[in-house]
């Protein structure tokens, strides 16, 4: 009986929050700690677990927090004028506004007022337009994690066949321009894709991110593909469970990602990075500018 290989997203997160760690300790030899701030708004349980460890993993990791947890009736004025304060503050390298956002706030111009050379996200559409045409600054965290996941364990994308299922600006619509610019072939499905398994069963590498429990069957995929689970729901029992029937999948698939276990880590180990190398570029900037004066004075 086949028994798909666990992409661990533990181990992947381990060796990539071990390189956060040096690079953020030789940052700070420069005086430099990179620096994120967090801003959640409301009561939402889960934004609240979700946001406790992205501050926790920045404490682990070499990098320095700050959380904002505003009231659920805050204005959009004022967050704007918070996220402001935070745009020229020299210690923050990075600035994350949790969401979802209550109703009342229109998220695209909270996301737009965060600067882009801090947007560590990469929701702004200075930075989208940046991954459409390939030369991006910030990736978004859980696209990016995938990515760094196929790598890990030598998945090829070079001329496979890649369905993404989702098309959400957080997840969908950025992981296929990043499987594209890995060389797939990608084809976008949607709650309103009439047969999903048409697509599933003829690809290479699966990338559940709708929010839908068991979206994603054994008999849908095709013998020795990949499947990355980017979902994050609750079962009956209240536990955490992904887009994909995991049990069925895992006889029929090659690789298969767990969850919890899998994408889930990678997302905030992905944060890490972001931050950690929004400051590397602070620090060269400011490398390049102690440079120029010292060559103004005459010094080098
Ligand atoms: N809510 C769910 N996922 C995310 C994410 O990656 N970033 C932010 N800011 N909010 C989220």
């Amino acid at each position: 009986m086949n028994q798909a290989k666990i992409i661990d997203g533990l181990a992947v997160s381990k060796a990539l929050r071990e390189e956060v760690l040096r690079r953020a300790a030789s940052l700070k030899e420069e005086g430099i700690t990179p620096g994120l701030a967090v801003i959640l708004v409301g009561n939402d349980p889960a934004s609240a677990v979700y946001v406790r460890n992205k501050v926790k993993a920045c404490e682990q990791n070499g990098l320095f927090s700050t959380l904002d947890r505003l009231p659920v009736d805050v204005t959009e004025a004022q967050l704007i004028a918070r996220i402001r304060e935070l745009n020229v503050d020299p210690n923050v390298h990075g600035i994350l506004v949790q969401l979802p956002l209550p109703r009342h706030i229109n998220s695209h111009q909270v996301i737009e007022a965060i600067s882009a050379e801090k947007d560590v996200d990469g929701f702004h559409v200075a930075n989208a337009g940046a991954l459409l045409t390939g030369l991006p600054k910030f990736r978004p965290c859980t696209p990016y994690g995938v990515m760094k996941m196929l790598k890990a364990y030598e998945i090829p994308t070079v001329g496979m066949n890649a369905v993404v299922i989702g098309r959400s600006n957080i997840v969908g619509k950025p992981m296929a321009l990043m499987l594209l610019d890995a060389g797939a072939t990608v084809t976008v499905c949607h709650s309103k894709t009439k047969d999903l398994s048409y697509h599933t069963l003829t690809a290479d590498i699966v990338v559940a991110a709708v929010g839908r429990r068991n979206i994603l069957t054994g008999g849908m995929i095709k013998p020795g593909a990949t499947v990355i689970d980017v979902g994050m729901n609750k079962n009956e029992e209240g536990k955490l469970c992904g887009d994909v029937d995991f049990a069925s999948v895992r006889e029929i698939a090659g690789y298969v990602t767990p969850v919890p276990g899998g994408v889930g880590p990678m997302t905030i180990t992905m944060l890490l990075v972001n931050t950690l190398e929004s400051a590397e570029r602070t620090a060269q900037i400011e490398a390049r500018g102690s440079m120029e004066s010292d060559l103004e004075a005459g010094k080098a």
